[in-house]
């Protein structure tokens, strides 16, 4: 990609991150993300591709969905989830996207609930699910239909 494709994607994101938690704070919301401190880390080394959310970010995926993506067989199943945790320059992770595969719950899209979860200043994570067809349902949509070959998931950063 070019780089200045790269500067305006990486923008864009900055943009959007900050756009998204004002949403949340704005809908009022909040919760946790779910625990994946046990979950399998897909990427063997901190993947600090530049495309979007552009800082170093560990994706890992909980057990219902491990199989399906080390092997990458696809869809999904039901119950499987992703965390991004996104990581600051001093390696403390600061945001949170999450996708989890809800049956039902958008099958246009592949069934995905789409989270964000912010560290305050506290060190506490806070955020949401988005509602399907919400605005931060469909920027997240806009992006992962994208990797609809895989089941809306990238999987570009696990080294295969
Ligand atoms: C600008 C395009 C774009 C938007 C908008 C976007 N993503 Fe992503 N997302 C990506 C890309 C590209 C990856 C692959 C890893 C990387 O390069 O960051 C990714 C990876 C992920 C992953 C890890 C699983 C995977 O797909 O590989 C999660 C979880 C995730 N995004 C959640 C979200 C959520 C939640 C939103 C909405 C708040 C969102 N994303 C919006 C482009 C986007």
């Amino acid at each position: 990609m070019k780089t200045r494709a790269i500067r305006s994607l990486a923008l864009a994101s900055v943009l959007l991150v900050g756009l998204t938690i004002t949403m949340v704070v704005a809908q009022g919301m909040s919760e946790g993300p779910p625990d994946y401190r046990e979950w399998t880390r897909l990427n063997p080394q901190p993947n600090s591709i530049a495309s979007a959310h552009p800082t170093v970010k560990d994706v890992f995926v909980n057990d219902a969905g491990a199989d399906a993506a080390l092997s990458r067989s696809f869809p999904f199943p039901e119950g499987s989830e992703f965390i991004k945790a996104s990581l600051g320059e001093d390696l403390s992770v600061f945001v949170v996207t999450a996708m989890r595969k809800v049956a039902g719950f958008d099958p246009d899209n592949g069934d995905w609930e789409y989270g964000m979860f912010e560290r305050g200043s506290d060190g506490a994570f806070e955020g949401m699910w988005a509602e399907v067809g919400s605005d931060m349902h469909m920027m997240c949509v806009s992006c992962h239909t994208g990797a609809a070959d895989n089941d809306f998931v990238f999987l570009t950063y696990t080294g295969d």
